[in-house]
């Protein structure tokens, strides 16, 4: 700490006491290059469905989807992470539909790019949105099975990737699935396509709309808490974060948001890669949803959760809020 003067010397007030002051003092700012923004596709014909526990928030068609692009690179939105609601026709045990080269995802990546060349594209490693029991990875005899679901997302990542996908970001927390990934990659030629590791990924129950707008929340049989991490925990997370590193994670992801920042703060402190912080659905739900009552201004709680993201040493945050927050901050 370096301040030594005491009062009445030091008046910290001086330095609030108007908005040129406050803004030559500010440490942390947000701007447009902080988003990523996530959005929600489906294979359906309409091109927009909303999802009703994130009023705002709808699947888009691939069409719908390929327009948001281009409204993103208007706002000077860096990147958009893409998330598949699945017809439930397509959907069985172990996701097959993750590994259609010609499903969704594939043809909603190929779609944005045409639109957006310069918006970089996140998508999603995970076979949630495809299995018809709602877990991350292959059940069996109710266990998840870890080294057989690395190969398939390692297969999954791959198609999206020569889809055209600019970074992958396996949210599955399963074991050793990035370096797997890497060296499949590598081994393809996919030297320079980037990895977002959920590497700290804790079982919340933030993530509530999230699975109605995917479709999973009516077939998710028990919970995920013997993939993802006891929010109870904070060590643990450097040691997955760790892991992560060491197999070639480019960038790491803390998951949800606004209730981790102490875990964005150590990551950030500790590893100092490029770290980002995911405002997830049940903030998104909770922040509309007060708001909707008028007991909340959601302009200004978006902007203020956001830059304390930054605040915290988040370099950036995936949020259904980036189009709305780059058209507030002009
Ligand atoms: C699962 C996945 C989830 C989210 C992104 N990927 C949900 C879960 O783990 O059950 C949550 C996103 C959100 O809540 O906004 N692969």
């Amino acid at each position: 700490m370096n301040y030594t003067a005491r009062f009445p010397a030091a008046r910290p007030r001086r330095l609030r006491q108007s908005e040129w002051v406050r803004r030559l003092t500010r440490e942390h700012r947000l701007g447009a290059d902080d988003l990523i923004w996530s959005v929600v596709v489906h294979d359906g014909a309409e091109d927009e469905v909303p999802v009703a526990a994130m009023p705002g928030v709808s699947r888009l068609s691939v069409r719908a989807a390929a327009q948001a692009a281009k409204r993103a690179a208007k706002l000077g939105i860096p990147a958009m992470a893409i998330f598949p609601h699945i017809d439930g026709a397509k959907k069985d045990s172990t996701g097959r539909e993750a590994l259609n080269p010609d499903g969704l995802i594939c043809s909603v990546v190929r779609a944005m790019k045409d639109a957006a060349p310069e918006v970089g594209i996140m998508v999603d490693v995970a076979l949630d949105p495809f299995t018809d029991h709602g877990h991350d990875g292959l059940l069996r005899d109710g266990r998840i099975l870890n080294d057989e679901t690395v190969e398939l997302l390692t297969e999954q990542a791959l198609i999206q990737v020569k889809a055209g996908a600019d970074i992958v970001a396996p949210s599955d927390m399963m074991d050793g699935r990035v370096g797997a990934i890497r060296s499949a990659l590598d081994a393809e030629g996919h030297q320079d396509t980037l990895i977002m590791s959920y590497a700290a990924k804790y079982a919340s129950a933030f993530y509530g709309p999230y699975r109605e707008a995917i479709g999973s929340a009516k077939a998710l049989k028990g919970d995920k808490r013997t993939y993802q991490m006891d929010y109870g925990n904070s060590d643990e997370a450097m040691r997955e974060v760790a892991l992560d590193v060491a197999e070639g994670a480019d960038m790491l992801l803390v998951k949800p948001g606004i209730a981790y920042l102490d875990i964005v703060a150590r990551v950030k402190a500790e590893f100092g890669l490029p770290t980002y912080a995911f405002q997830v659905s049940g903030e998104y739900a909770m922040i509309k949803a007060a708001a909707a009552q008028g007991w909340i201004d959601d302009d200004r709680i978006v902007l203020e959760t956001l830059t304390a993201f930054k605040r915290a040493g988040a370099d950036g945050v995936v949020t259904y809020f980036a189009a709305k927050a780059a058209e507030l901050l002009g």
